[in-house]
């Protein structure tokens, strides 16, 4: 643009300014970085002609976003947490971190404080109908050395999609639990397999998307943290294999390391062995850890969770 005002004296001496380049006080690196918002954001403004009602329209929509609590939401939607788990990953790289379980996104709707058990759990309190789910699996090492004694924090949705806290109609930490490996660092739950869910279709998040076209659907999926004593804290989920949105979730999460096959027990002596009276799925699913590294970024993220009261 020749007309541009951006390498004008007026707006760099405006941008200094802004950014408190002319004072010695403050956070040099904030400076920079909100030097570097402010100045893109006057390009945008410029190189896209956005007028003033546009403008406001905008900071309606960020300030009712905040509202509404769906930052969380939307950074998702927009691959941004997708990316930082991209750069995540390329540290690991150069560092020579290869061959433990991907991460992947932990998403907005992470409540901490969740029942701890040893070895074992049922995340569902028996009241909601629906697939019963046993998953088990191994927390080990790079090297195949079992991990005993690492927590398994499991969460996700129940049958209709709904997270318990978010969804005062569940129980207190429904589909929640926190487990400990057992000496053979093995973990198993019983659960119901959870469904897919969707952004709430009048919400912030949605009525972006819809302006670019897109559905907000997530593949149904369960999300893990896996911690332990000297180990890089992993963050990741399962798909269920078969979901209508598996290679096509809003939020940019799926990998296909994380997609475990799902049994159908059909077996009338199973099911009954299980004191069930309808076929279930099993899944197994082994979580590999990475030792701590000072040579790659720490993965435990600093990041505000409620806690069920
Ligand atoms: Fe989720």
């Amino acid at each position: 643009m020749t007309d541009s005002l951006m390498n004008t004296k007026e707006v760099r001496s405006l941008l200094d300014k802004v950014a408190g380049f002319d004072n010695s006080n403050g956070d040099e690196r904030l400076k920079r970085i909100i030097n570097r918002v402010v100045e893109d954001t006057f390009r945008i403004i410029e190189d896209f002609d956005i007028s003033p009602d546009e403008f406001w329209s905008a900071m309606s929509y960020v300030t009712r976003l905040g509202q509404a609590n769906e930052v969380g939401l939307l950074v998702p939607g927009l691959g941004i947490e997708t990316f930082l788990d991209m750069r995540l990953d390329q540290a690991e790289r150069k560092a020579g971190l290869e061959g433990g379980t991907p991460r992947t996104i932990e998403g907005p709707l992470y409540i901490a404080g969740a029942p701890l058990s040893k070895g074992e759990a049922r995340l569902d309190d028996g009241t909601e109908q629906g697939e019963v789910v046993f998953m088990e699996g191994q927390v080990r090492d790079v090297d195949g050395k079992p991990v005993a004694g690492a927590i398994v924090d499991v969460w996700h949705a129940n049958t209709l999609g709904g997270y318990s806290f978010f969804d005062p109609s569940q129980p207190k930490y429904n589909m929640r639990r926190r487990i400990e490996t057992d000496a053979q660092g093995r973990y198993r739950f019983r659960s119901l397999l959870p469904a897919g869910y969707a952004c709430p279709p009048e919400g912030h998040t949605q009525l972006l998307l819809d302006k670019l076209g897109r559905h907000g659907h997530r593949p149904a999926h369960i999300h893990f943290f896996v911690s332990a004593p000297g180990y890089r804290k992993l963050t990741t989920q399962i798909n269920i294999d078969g979901d209508e949105y598996l290679h096509d979730d809003f939020a940019f999460a799926t990998r296909d390391e994380l997609i475990p096959e799902v049994r159908r027990i059909e077996d009338a002596a199973k099911v009954h062995a299980k004191g069930l009276n309808a076929p279930y799925a099993e899944i197994t699913f082994d979580f590999v850890m990475h030792a701590e590294s000072a040579a790659a970024p720490k993965t435990i993220v600093t990041r505000e969770h409620a806690e069920a009261a």
